[in-house]
C-alpha cells in the first residue's frame, strides 16, 4: 500500500482560511497528456475511443483528442479515417471535406487522402508530379468495436491488439452503444471517481437525495485489489438479511466498469452483470469526454435512444440550482477545480482506492517512459481479459455484534471476488 501524501499544509486552526490562499500547481505527470508529455504518452499506447458510429453522417466529423485536432469520417465504401484535421497541403481544415467512394477529398485543391493518409489524387497538379508517392496526411488506425470507433494514436511499433474484456459478452444480456457525455476538467479526476466507492453513498444516496435504489444509502465495508489489468474495488453492503456485493473494475489506464445502479438487494443473486463500460478520454486537459457501451437486458425494453442518455447527473442538463439541490457525477467532479489540486487534498482512509488508481497511472506511466510496456496492454491476439464486476446478493442474516458482522461483510466480498459463489 502507497503512502498517504502529506498534504503541503495541514490547516487546524479556525478561522484560518488566510493562511491557506496559496494554489498549488496540479501535478503535471499525472494530468498532461498533449503529445509528447509522459501521460500523453502512456494514454497513446491503448486503444481510445473517438466517437460513436452513429456521429458519422455524410459529412465529416472534427474532435479533438488529448489536445489533437482531427478528422474522423466514413468514406463512401463504408471504411472509417482517422486523419490530421489540417489537410497537409495548406492546412485547410479537412472538416469541410467530401467523402469519396475511397477516402476523403480537400474542399480546396481536390487532394484525395485514403483512410491511412495515402494521397490519391492532387488534380490540380502536373500530371507528372511525384508528391503523392512521397507524401502522406497524418492517419490514425482505427478500429470499430460495437457501434464505437477507437483509435490507435501511440508509436506505430507497439500497437496492441484490442482488448476483449470478458463483459462484452454476457448470457441473457446485450452490449449496446451507450452514452456520450464531456465533463469540462481534467481526465484524471473523472477517473479517480471509479475507485471511490464511498461517493455512491453520499452523493448518490445520503447527501444528494437518492438518485438510484435505497440499498446505496447502507454504508458499504470496502476493499481494494490489484489485479493483472488494473483494480477492483469490493463494496459490500447489510441490507435488512441480504448482502449485497458489488464489484467494479478499473481498467488501466482509464476504462472502468459497473454495474448499473438497478440492484435493491431483495433477492439472492449470484454474479449478475449489467454492466456499463465506460472510457474517460481527455479531450485537452482541461476537458473530459465519456464513452459508454452497456449491457442490457432486452426484457427492459429500452429503446437505442433511452440507452445512450447519460445516467442521471453525468452531463450539465439539468438547471444549475436543481443541480445544486441534488448535484450529480458531473457536479462533484468538475467542481474539483478544472485541474484538481493534489497537494491541496487531505486524502483519507476511504482514499485508498484512489491512492491506489493512481500508484498505477504514475507506474504505466514511469514504464512507458522507460521503454516498458505498462500493465494493462493487451498483446496476445484471442486473449480474454478476466474482470470481476457484478451484483452478487446473498442472504446472510445478521450477526448479533456490529463489529462480527463487519468483518463478515468483508469475508464474504472476499469470497465472492474469489469465485466461491456459483449461480444454481
Ligand atoms: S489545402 Fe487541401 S488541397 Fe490544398
Ligand atoms: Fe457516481
Amino acid at each position: 500500500m502507497a503512502a498517504v501524501r502529506q498534504p503541503r499544509r495541514f490547516l487546524n486552526v479556525p478561522y484560518g482560511a488566510w493562511h491557506a490562499r496559496e494554489l498549488p500547481a496540479p501535478d503535471p505527470l499525472l494530468t498532461r497528456t498533449d503529445p509528447g508529455t509522459p501521460c500523453g504518452e502512456y494514454l497513446r499506447r491503448f486503444w481510445q475511443p473517438v466517437a460513436f458510429v452513429r456521429e458519422l453522417g455524410d459529412v465529416p466529423r472534427r474532435i479533438r483528442i488529448m489536445g489533437e485536432d482531427l478528422v474522423v469520417f466514413r468514406d463512401r465504401s463504408g471504411r472509417v479515417g482517422l486523419l490530421q484535421l489540417h489537410c497537409t497541403h495548406r492546412g485547410t481544415s479537412l472538416e469541410f471535406g467530401i467523402p469519396q467512394e475511397r477516402g476523403i477529398r480537400c474542399c480546396y485543391h481536390g487532394w484525395v487522402f485514403d483512410v491511412d493518409g495515402r494521397i490519391l489524387e492532387t488534380p490540380g497538379e502536373p500530371s507528372d508530379s511525384t508528391l503523392r508517392q512521397r507524401l502522406c496526411q497524418g492517419a490514425y488506425p482505427t478500429h470499430e468495436f460495437c457501434g464505437l470507433v477507437f483509435a490507435y494514436m501511440g508509436p506505430p511499433e507497439h500497437r496492441p491488439v484490442f482488448p476483449m474484456y470478458d463483459t462484452f459478452d454476457v448470457p441473457g444480456l446485450r452490449l449496446h452503444p451507450a452514452a456520450r457525455f464531456e465533463l469540462p476538467c481534467n481526465w484524471l479526476q473523472v477517473k479517480d471517481n471509479a475507485m471511490d466507492p464511498v461517493h455512491t453513498s453520499f452523493l448518490h444516496a445520503l447527501s444528494s437525495g437518492y438518485h438510484f435504489t435505497e440499498a446505496f444509502g447502507a454504508l458499504a465495508e470496502l476493499e481494494w485489489q490489484e489485479t493483472p489489468y488494473g483494480m477492483i474495488y469490493i463494496a459490500t453492503r447489510r441490507v435488512g438479511d441480504f448482502v449485497w456485493v458489488r464489484v467494479c473494475d478499473f481498467m488501466a489506464p482509464n476504462v472502468h466498469q459497473f454495474t448499473r445502479e438497478i440492484e435493491q438487494a431483495i433477492a439472492e443473486r449470484i454474479g449478475a452483470r449489467p454492466v456499463v463500460i465506460r472510457w474517460a478520454v481527455p479531450v485537452d486537459d482541461t476537458r473530459t469526454v465519456n464513452f459508454e457501451l452497456a449491457q442490457i437486458d432486452p426484457a427492459w425494453g429500452l429503446t437505442a435512444e433511452q440507452i445512450a442518455r447519460p445516467g442521471f447527473g453525468q452531463s450539465p442538463d439539468r438547471a444549475y440550482e436543481e443541480r445544486q439541490r441534488h448535484p450529480g457525477d458531473y457536479d462533484a467532479q468538475s467542481s474539483q477545480r478544472t485541474i484538481a489540486v493534489h497537494d491541496l487534498e487531505h486524502l483519507a482512509a476511504t482514499d485508498r482506492g484512489v491512492i491506489m488508481l493512481r500508484k498505477i497511472v504514475r507506474d504505466g506511466v514511469r514504464a512507458v517512459e522507460s521503454g516498458e510496456t505498462p500493465r494493462g496492454v493487451v498483446m496476445k491476439p484471442g486473449d480474454t481479459v478476466t474482470t470481476y464486476c457484478q451484483d452478487t446478493v446473498l442472504r446472510v442474516p445478521p450477526t448479533s455484534s456490529s463489529e462480527d458482522d463487519r468483518a463478515q461483510l468483508r469475508q464474504t466480498g472476499r469470497r465472492v471476488v474469489a469465485g466461491e459463489y456459483r449461480a444454481p
